[in-house]
């Protein structure tokens, strides 16, 4: 297939599923006397994290959704980011919680997620909210693998029997995204960095979740011919420059379909973040 891959609009897709929150946001702002909210908590100077935390909380202004900042300077310790989780669990305004990762090192990250009520677990981090989702109870479901499964949707194509590979075995994308898959009953492998022959693996995917986090590792001939790539890489190149973890302009010509970066899978983290904060709300503060 010459140059044939359609493009996966990450950015239209995110806002029609932000667009359809604004009813629901209304609705339950006008029963209850006041919106969905989501507490987000900033911890130190990640510059990235800045920006994701400010794209999540302009998205909310953008619905209705009621946003909470609290930024800790990087010398919080974990006792002070668990007395402000603690706070956000008891406010009755806030019906999400928002822990921006990565933690600066010195803090208790599994501890501080396992600290979070599960009932506001927006992000899906919380050990229950990972059981849940293992054993395919409902539960909050993490932001990026749902929304790359909302992009899988979105070309039509049957899940169901197809080879999905997930490069990445990260809590946030690669566990939770490969559990996704296996629930629409596609035969799921995960690679890692200790991965023997990663061309072998990805050249047998049908479909291709690339969640590294190393510019355009994933070489555009490893491509099987037709598959769905759904690269969630977001790196910086040299000349400043943003690119994905597959090369994108060679996966294009193989590809059938591909998600640009910046344009794909970002953008439906944080519409993913907006719905699970209002079926929060709609579920718990009732
Ligand atoms: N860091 C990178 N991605 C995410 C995310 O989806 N949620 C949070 N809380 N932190 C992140």
């Amino acid at each position: 297939m010459a140059d044939g891959a359609k493009i996966i609009d990450g950015k239209a897709i995110a806002l029609e599923c932000q667009e359809r929150l604004r009813p629901a946001v209304a609705a339950f702002a006008a029963r209850k006397g006041y919106p969905p909210g989501l507490g987000v908590i900033l911890v130190g100077e990640n510059p990235a994290s800045a920006v994701y935390v400010k794209n999540k909380e302009l998205a909310c202004k953008k619905v209705g959704i009621a946003s909470f900042h609290h930024a800790l300077p990087a010398t919080a310790s974990s006792a002070d980011v668990a007395a402000l989780i603690r706070k956000l669990n008891e406010d009755r305004r806030v019906h999400g919680i928002l822990l921006q990762l990565p933690l600066p090192a010195h803090i208790a990250e599994q501890e501080m997620l396992r600290s979070i009520n599960p009932a506001k677990d927006a992000d899906g981090f919380h050990p229950v909210s990972a059981g849940n989702l293992a054993v395919g109870a409902p539960t909050y479901v993490p932001c990026t693998p749902k929304g790359c499964m909302v992009l899988l949707r979105s070309t039509g194509s049957a899940i169901a029997g197809m080879r999905a590979v997930v490069v990445g075995r990260s809590n946030i994308v690669g566990k939770p995204v490969a559990q996704l898959l296996l629930a629409e009953h596609a035969t799921v492998t995960i690679c890692h960095s200790k991965t023997r022959d990663l061309a072998a693996e990805v050249r047998n995917a049908d479909i291709l979740i690339a969640a590294i986090g190393k510019p355009e590792m994933i070489a555009g001939a490893w491509i099987k011919p037709g598959a769905i790539v759904i690269d969630v890489g977001i790196n910086r190149r040299a000349d400043g420059t943003l690119c994905g973890d597959v090369a994108f302009a060679d996966a294009k010509r193989n590809a059938g379909w591909i998600t640009p970066v910046p344009g794909g899978v970002g953008p439906m983290t944080v519409a993913m973040l907006l719905e699970n904060t209002v079926e929060g709300a709609q579920r718990y503060d009732e």
